[in-house]
């Protein structure tokens, strides 16, 4: 993956969050993005269709309700996360994306990029509610996050996937195994002493 320079904007934090217990995330392998559309990527739904649909997109953090967030990851079978630590991982986010279902105003799907907001970014806590999934909702949120970040000239892009994840990840343009660069993960199980 090859990079281009950009200044990014910081996050404007202002979450609603109550509290709970502590727990992490990620997974297994790791996707470079391979996208070679640069700042253009295209979107395969306008942000007014998902509207008349119902959904409206979000581009920050404001109005998200992060113990209905939780509620989502739960759903999918993340671990619930302390709110406060969510806000605080937010605070250090380079772009956030989020569907909020007009109806109930609840997130229904969301996604996060962190990064050095000129070279490097990584997507987490990709998530759409299954009440939702299958309707476009993770492609449209995924989609726009690599927009803005490519828009930015950020252009080494990379998540954890699950394997039975690649599926949905490989036709927006990420690919395993770039060069046959391998993702390593520190593991303290692994540690020689
Ligand atoms: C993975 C996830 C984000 C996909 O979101 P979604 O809204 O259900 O997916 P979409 O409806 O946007 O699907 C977009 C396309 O990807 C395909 N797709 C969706 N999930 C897929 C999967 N697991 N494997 C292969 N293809 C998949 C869809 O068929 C669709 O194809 P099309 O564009 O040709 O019609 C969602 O299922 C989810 O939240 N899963 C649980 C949490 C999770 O695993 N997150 C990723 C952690 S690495």
């Amino acid at each position: 993956m090859l990079l281009r320079g950009a200044v990014s904007a910081p996050l404007p934090p202002c979450l609603r969050f109550g509290q709970t217990r502590v727990r992490t995330l990620p997974r297994s392998v790791s996707v470079a993005s391979s996208s070679p559309y640069g700042g253009d990527y295209p979107l395969s739904v306008s942000d007014e269709a998902l509207e008349s649909r119902g959904f409206l997109l979000r581009r920050d953090a404001e109005g998200l309700d992060l113990e209905e967030l939780n509620t989502v990851f739960v759903a999918v079978g993340f671990p619930r996360r302390d709110p406060e630590k969510i806000r605080l991982a937010l605070e250090h986010t380079q772009a956030v994306l989020w569907v909020e279902h007009r109806r109930t105003r609840r997130p229904v799907a969301f996604a996060r990029a962190t990064g050095d907001g000129v070279f490097n970014a990584i997507i987490w806590d990709v998530v759409v509610d299954p009440s939702f999934q299958g309707i476009g909702l993770g492609k449209a949120v995924i989609e726009r996050l690599l927009k803005e970040l490519l828009g930015r000239g950020i252009s080494n892009i990379a998540l954890y996937s699950e394997p039975r994840v690649l599926g949905f990840y490989r036709p927006l343009g990420f690919v395993a195994d770039p060069d046959g660069i391998r993702g390593m993960v520190y593991s303290k199980r692994q540690k020689k002493k």
